[in-house]
């Protein structure tokens, strides 16, 4: 934690309201104040209390799937790779050369041996030194105590996660009961491959991207088409420790969106959030999963990353047509609201809002709202 920052909720200088505290109870809770919206330092508090210690998403773990196969990711300014060694074990390493500190590799690819790039020292994929060039006579020189600083790595649903925090509990007990409800949506969850990515940066905090995604209170307003999609009275959301869902039934048939065929199997909508920035959506008319991280790229800008997993890599006509929703309306459609609400964070006319709460948690509810807002809180030890 910064320790300039207090670990209370305060008003910055110029808002007009105060400061109300945070409230457990989430029908007379007010939002997290609009400052930690924007501030740089608590955007930093955020990289050391959330990121630098939560499971965070890299990629289908089909990319990692053979011996040297690997991919890199940032969190913050850190920097990180996934490799699976020639004995079929996935490792994580912090992507930095124990020499002087080049990185070392970039993107995804396949390699047995990772050479940096810089004066040529090379690792094996489990992290050991393996040639230190002109060392071979240095005095005091052990190889082994320049071996790649591993971080945690694991695989949940298929999806390859880190985490820089080495004694983090796995994925799955951290997300209690989420694989089973996954599958009860996606029972061919294992035979979805990854076929098609989005990427869209969003001039607008982390928090702000998952406020608009936890809740569907905006949907008649912001989403025209998704409610002719979704059938809005069937909508309810659920709260669990570290995710939270919003699912109902979908329509088939014509209506704005897209258009599809299907049984009641065929005919659920799913949403999921799983802390801190990782969603989960599962479209209406065919297996799919679109894992959606709305990650930090600074205190006002999210790099979000969709990636669609479908049956096959070539989309067929009504997956397609679902990614082109997605890409199209969709997404840009939240794109306008959230950028919006960033400007509007700013004003000294706007501190803290109010969750609207129903106690039947249909779609006009913020439950999934004031649950992100508890964990954050909770996370900055402000609560
Ligand atoms: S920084 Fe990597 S070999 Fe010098
Ligand atoms: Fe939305």
């Amino acid at each position: 934690m910064n320790d300039q920052s207090p670990a209370t909720l305060f008003t910055p200088p110029g808002k007009v309201s105060e400061t109300r505290p945070y409230n457990p109870d989430p029908a007379r809770g007010y939002t997290i104040p609009a400052h930690h919206y924007y501030d740089p330092a608590i955007y930093q508090e955020e990289l050391e209390s959330i990121f630098y210690r939560s499971w965070l998403y890299v990629s289908h773990v089909e990319k990692v799937s053979q011996p040297g196969d690997y991919v890199t990711t940032t969190i913050g300014d850190q920097n990180v790779f996934v490799i699976r060694g020639k004995d079929g074990v996935l490792r994580a390493f912090y992507n930095v050369c124990q020499h002087r500190g080049h990185e070392l590799l970039k993107g995804s690819g396949s390699s047995k041996i990772i050479t940096c790039p810089y004066h040529a020292w090379s690792y094996h994929a489990d992290g050991e030194l393996r040639t230190a060039r002109g060392c071979q006579d240095m005095v005091d020189f052990d190889k082994a105590n320049f071996s790649l600083k591993q971080v945690s790595v694991d695989v949940f649903c298929n999806m390859l996660f880190v985490n820089l925090d080495p004694n983090a509990s796995p994925v799955a007990t951290q997300l209690d009961g989420l694989e089973e409800e996954l599958r009860q949506y996606c029972p061919t969850l294992d035979d979805l491959t990854h076929a098609e990515t989005l990427l869209f940066d969003v001039h607008a905090n982390w928090k702000n991207v998952v406020d608009n995604f936890v809740e569907c209170y905006h949907c008649p307003i912001g989403h025209p088409a998704f409610v002719e999609l979704v059938d809005m009275p069937s909508y309810r959301t659920n709260t669990h420790r570290l995710w939270s869902s919003h699912c109902g039934h979908a329509k088939s048939g014509e209506n704005s969106a897209y258009k599809f065929e299907g049984s009641v199997e065929d005919t659920a909508f799913g949403a999921w959030w799983i802390w801190p920035d990782l969603t989960l959506v599962m479209n209406p008319g065919c297996p799919n999963l679109v894992v959606f991280r709305m990650k930090p790229g600074g205190p006002e800008l999210t790099n979000e990353t969709l990636e669609f997993y479908l049956s096959g890599k070539t989309p067929n006509a009504v997956e397609q047509a679902s990614i082109d929703y997605f890409r199209d309306t969709l997404n840009p459609e939240d794109l306008g609201l959230v950028e919006s609400v960033q400007r509007g964070l700013h004003s000294r006319g706007y501190n803290q809002g109010r969750y609207v709460i129903d106690k039947d948690r249909t779609q006009n509810s913020e439950h999934g709202l004031h649950h992100f807002h508890t964990r954050v809180l909770e996370a900055l030890g402000r609560i």
